[in-house]
């Protein structure tokens, strides 16, 4: 009886956690706050030092991501100079919202 208790507990608490799990994983929200990262950590740093630049945030990223992609992905531009580079992982990042946001 115990043992049936405690499996039935389990399998709530995988069903519970599969559930949390593929909500976050790829919903839009995520997605972005995920390229948030990378332009807070590899572009805001140096943005927001240079007063003429857009200082990114989660409200102003989307209106800005076509130049975001121009930058980054076309002229290749951005980030700037040689100290900054971005890895795999957050041009995955990136990539992933650009194409939500169709750029
Ligand atoms: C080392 C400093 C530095 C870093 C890091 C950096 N930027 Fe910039 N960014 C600049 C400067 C300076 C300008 C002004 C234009 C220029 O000098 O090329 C600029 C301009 C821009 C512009 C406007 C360009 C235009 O002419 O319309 C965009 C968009 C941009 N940056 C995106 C990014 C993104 C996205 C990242 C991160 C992936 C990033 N930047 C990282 C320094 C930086």
């Amino acid at each position: 009886m115990k043992s049936f208790i405690v499996c039935l507990f389990l399998s709530f608490y995988c069903c519970f956690l599969s559930q949390v799990y593929s909500q976050g994983t790829n919903s839009r929200e995520n997605i972005q706050n995920n390229a948030f990262q990378v332009l807070v950590l590899k572009c805001n740093v140096c943005h927001a030092t240079k007063k003429r630049q857009d200082i990114f945030t989660l409200e102003n990223m989307d209106s800005l991501s076509e130049s975001i992609h121009k930058q980054v992905f076309i002229k290749k531009k951005m980030p700037k100079g040689k100290k900054i580079k971005l890895t795999y992982e957050e041009l995955k990042a990136l990539r992933e919202w650009l194409d939500l946001t169709a750029n």
